[in-house]
């Protein structure tokens, strides 16, 4: 079960932490990976270390703000394996600030990061899995997508997505006739480039133990078996939900 052999999947923001993981997940259930993000460097290292796992794997340096390179990006993955699969939606990052004190610049600096990003990659690789009637989409929401928090002020980072987790049901119920099934992941708390700096503060470990039931951070690799899960063949009858990977944090 679970085996992604001679799928193509491609993975936004796998430079750095979460979605270079889930991308080394694919390749371990023998996908070959486009691993997409804006520092090239770090995508090229990372792409030796998946095609070293016996899979090809693509480097693509995206800005996924920018509708001309996710369309030229788009592209280039038909030209390169005649497909796409999967498709990660997992880029992001935030501006944070509460609602009374955001600018309007860091405001649409993380709308278009986290929800209009979303919106352009899934037009642009979404027309190839038409095409095909086949295709696993993947959003990585958050669980700041579900609920308000009292840790840190991100009011826009909190609407981004929440606006991914219904642009996942609704693009769930317009793709279904297409044999195209989209659902979300909700990350908690992961330690990663985005997310350090707040993390390792005792102010928020105490926040953390006080909050998440398990009582600590999400590992790494730790989101990958949920990703696996819904780009398998045997997810094929789950389209519109919303998986939230958090230690139990949005249960309490
Ligand atoms: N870590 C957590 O606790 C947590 C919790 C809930 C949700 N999430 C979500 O998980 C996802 C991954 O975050 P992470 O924690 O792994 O953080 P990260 O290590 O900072 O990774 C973010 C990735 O997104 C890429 N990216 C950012 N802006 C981009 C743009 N405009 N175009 C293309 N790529 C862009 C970055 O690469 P470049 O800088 O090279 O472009 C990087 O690869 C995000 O959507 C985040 O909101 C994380």
């Amino acid at each position: 079960m679970f085996s992604l052999t001679g799928r193509v999947a491609v993975v936004t923001g796998a430079s750095s932490g979460l979605g270079y993981q889930m991308a080394k997940g694919f390749a371990g259930q023998g996908a070959d990976v486009v691993i997409m993000a804006r520092r090239l460097e770090k995508l090229e290292k990372n792409a030796d270390e998946i095609r070293a796992m016996g899979v090809r794997c693509l480097p693509i340096q995206c800005d996924v703000t920018s509708t001309e390179q996710v369309e030229k990006a788009a592209e280039r993955v038909i030209k390169e394996f005649g497909k796409v699969d999967i498709l990660v939606n997992n880029a992001g990052g935030s501006r944070n600030a509460g609602v009374l004190d955001m600018t309007d610049e860091d405001w649409e600096f993380t709308i278009n990061t986290d929800l209009t990003s979303v919106f352009k990659v899934t037009r642009a690789f979404g027309k190839y899995m038409v095409e095909r009637r086949y295709g696993r989409i993947i959003n990585i929401a958050s669980i700041f997508g579900q609920v308000g928090n009292t840790a840190i002020n991100t009011i826009a980072y909190h609407t981004a997505k929440g606006g991914v987790v219904n642009f996942t049901r609704a693009v769930a119920a317009e793709l279904a006739k297409y044999n195209i099934t989209c659902n979300a992941i909700s990350p908690g708390y992961f330690e990663t480039e985005l997310t350090k700096d707040t993390l390792d503060t005792e102010e928020f470990t105490q926040f953390m133990k006080a909050t998440v039931p398990l009582g600590r951070y999400g590992r790494e690799g730790e989101l990958n078996a949920a990703a696996i899960f819904l780009a398998s063949d045997e997810a094929s009858y789950i389209t519109g939900q919303n998986i939230k990977v958090d230690g139990g944090y949005t249960s309490v």
